[in-house]
């Protein structure tokens, strides 16, 4: 009866329902966002979930794009780019680079492209996209690095080729760009057992045979920056899906000697990396000595649902070290420097 009562003077006076709905549904997806929160959902402007997986980012004037796989629940459908300039709020623009139609293409339809990640040829004025390719229907076998440009950040991209650079098998990978312009692959070879790092041609279409090992421990995801001079490399362990504990080393010089320090993630699941994977390591525009550590917390059973964490990479006792933050934003580097 008290219920019924309730009920009639909501609908006379229209209120009390919607009052409470209000009062409890979470916040609607295209919210603008002031902050970071790792391993929450991260929807884009227009209210879909951000799909792009063991991807990047590149700065092109004040606007930064972050490129990622775009999954299905398992299958790969190309290469997403999305844009923004406060790297809160991501517009989606495209995808970047689509499998092709044609069924001997290397990217048909089914293929793998894993871990894409672009820069840019003040020679050429290309954007330059490098990813692991696999071939369809071969699994893990093939272990290939293929290569893409555009014209324009958003692309559309073409494809070029794609190879095993120097005959070498190329699983996980990253580019990097030192300060001289010379760009590198750096990759997992040999089943994951080698990391090796080749500089790339000028056009950086390919890889010169200044190729080397740089430690054979079972690594992959890396993720190199610089700082200070020195050389980082974020690496995970090889456990496919399943996070495993992350580890830093350092170099004076790209191709070594790599010297390791250790795990660089703090507090409780740092033994897991916080339940991800490392992807990318984002130098701050303007900001000195401030960086931001990407992870990829994988969902296996539906990939297009895993989950981002960002986090803001501190320099303690001189030495890069990332603790988990709830939530956090980019005063966060005014305050520590
Ligand atoms: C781990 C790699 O880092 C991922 O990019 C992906 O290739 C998975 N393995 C597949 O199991």
């Amino acid at each position: 009866m008290k219920h019924l009562l309730t009920a009639l003077l909501g609908l006379l006076f229209g209120m009390s329902a919607p009052l409470v709905v209000a009062q409890t549904s979470p916040p609607t997806p295209t919210a603008k966002r002031t902050s970071f929160k790792p391993g929450e959902l991260w929807y884009d402007t227009d209210g879909n979930l951000i799909n792009a997986h063991g991807g990047g980012l590149l700065l092109v004037g004040d606007a930064y794009y972050w490129y990622g796989e775009k999954r299905a629940q398992h299958q790969e459908e190309g290469v997403n780019v999305y844009s923004s300039k406060d790297l809160y709020n991501w517009k989606y623009e495209a995808v970047a680079l689509t499998p092709a139609t044609e069924a001997q293409s290397d990217i048909a339809a089914g293929c793998l492209m894993e871990r894409p990640k672009v820069v840019y040829n003040q020679k050429t004025k290309q954007y330059v996209m490098w990813f692991h390719l696999e071939l369809k229907g071969q699994g893990y076998k093939a272990a290939r690095a293929g290569v893409a440009v555009a014209d324009k950040p958003t692309g559309p991209f073409r494809y070029v080729s794609s190879f095993r650079p120097n005959g070498n098998m190329s699983r996980d990978m990253g580019l990097f760009v030192d300060d001289d312009g010379a760009a590198y692959h750096i990759y997992s070879s040999r089943e994951n057992y080698d990391l090796r790092l080749a500089r790339l041609s000028a056009d950086y279409l390919t890889p010169t045979t200044q190729d080397s090992l740089l430690f054979a421990k079972h690594r992959e995801a890396p993720a190199l920056f610089k700082q200070g001079g020195k050389y980082y490399l974020i690496t995970s362990g090889c456990t496919g899906w399943a996070p495993n504990e992350a580890s830093l080393h350092v170099a004076d010089k790209l191709f070594g000697p790599w010297q390791l320090l250790g795990d660089p993630l703090t507090g409780p699941n740092a033994k897991l990396t916080y339940g991800g994977q490392s992807t990318y390591v984002l130098p701050l525009a303007g900001k000195k000595d401030a960086f931001i550590f990407m992870a990829d917390r994988w969902n296996p059973k539906d990939l297009k649902d895993s989950r981002y964490l960002w986090l803001p990479v501190q320099f303690r006792a001189g030495q890069p070290t990332i603790d988990w933050i709830e939530q956090w934003d980019l005063k966060y580097f005014s305050k520590q420097l």
